[in-house]
């Protein structure tokens, strides 16, 4: 049985795309799977109750394309049945895509025998099923699907564990809109070859946030960590990321004590996350939350 976990970006999403600094936490939840011998192969996902057949054409669907990418990086292709069991929403920011890919490639080298693939290694080929759904990832979601933890993460490069003076416990919030990673970075795209100057100096902005709150992190102190994220959602919002639900969704975090608010992921729909001291400022959060009939989760970092 493999596992590859869903994670929330803190600060730095887009901007990540082009090269600048992100902070990312995992997940207690993602995706398992398995993979046994078959006939011919099939993914089947629940609990979705989606049987995939790989198909590579164009005409396919992306998770059907997204199997038949991840099949071919085997030297021999395998005839596999993968059941893989989703624990996080799709579409909604946590990567949710990159968990699956990830989980189903780690079961199918285990039914294979490819045990001693390297991080790097298994992040690369992780990457063939990404770039179906997303186009052009950086490769955040892929790697902390792969590399659990808290960490800075620059495109290309290795990640940065982050060491938390305090522990960071987050309220994650999902609005019910659905988040279609492709179409945000495509449109954040638009922007910057119609305007790269003013959408560069937005992302210097959002690289210095993050720096800024990778300090306040390893000192533990999360009054300042929460408004940089406040800081990071108003850019994203100036990149038109944000809709009137995740808006009221963060201003609900802040009214009920959270220390700050952002949308996390693509944008456009999808979760926030608000960062709060304690379990009674959570549970006012999520009360909330559910006033605006949203649904949420608690997740906590570990102290490393
Ligand atoms: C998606 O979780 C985060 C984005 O920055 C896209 C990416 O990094 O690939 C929007």
């Amino acid at each position: 049985m493999s596992y590859a976990g869903g994670k929330a970006i803190l600060l730095g999403e887009h901007s990540v795309v082009y090269g600048h600094p992100a902070l990312a936490m995992s997940l207690d939840r993602g995706v398992h799977a398995a993979a046994k011998s078959a006939p011919t192969s099939l993914l089947s996902v629940a609990p979705w109750n989606a049987e995939i057949v790989p198909d590579d054409r164009d005409t396919a669907l992306p998770l059907q394309r997204a199997f038949a990418k991840v099949l071919a990086t085997y030297a021999e292709v395998p005839r596999v049945h993968v059941e893989a069991q989703v624990q996080i929403p799709a579409g909604s920011g946590l990567g949710c895509s990159a968990a699956l890919g990830v989980a189903v490639l780690k079961a199918i080298d285990e039914f294979v025998g490819l045990n001693a693939a390297s991080t790097a290694t298994v992040i690369e080929r992780s990457l063939v099923w990404e770039r179906v759904f997303h186009g052009n990832p950086s490769g955040i979601d892929s790697t902390l699907a792969v590399s659990p933890g808290l960490c800075m993460f620059r495109r290309g490069e290795a990640l940065t564990p982050v060491r938390a003076r305090k522990p960071l416990r987050l309220v994650v919030g999902d609005s019910g809109e659905p988040s279609a990673t492709r179409g945000m970075v495509e449109e954040v795209a638009r922007q910057h070859a119609r305007n790269p100057a003013r959408i560069e100096k937005l992302f210097e902005g959002i690289a210095a946030l993050v720096t800024n709150a990778k300090m306040s992190i390893e000192q533990g102190d999360l009054k300042d960590l929460g408004k940089l994220m406040d800081l990071n959602h108003a850019l994203l919002n100036a990149l038109m990321l944000s809709t009137a639900r995740l808006e009221e969704m963060c201003a609900a975090a802040r009214h009920a004590g959270a220390l700050g608010a952002k949308l996390t992921g693509a944008g456009g729909g999808g979760c926030m996350i608000a960062l709060v001291e304690d379990d009674e400022i959570a549970s006012r959060v999520e009360s909330e939350l559910r006033a605006l009939s949203c649904t949420s989760f608690r997740v906590q970092s570990h102290l490393s």
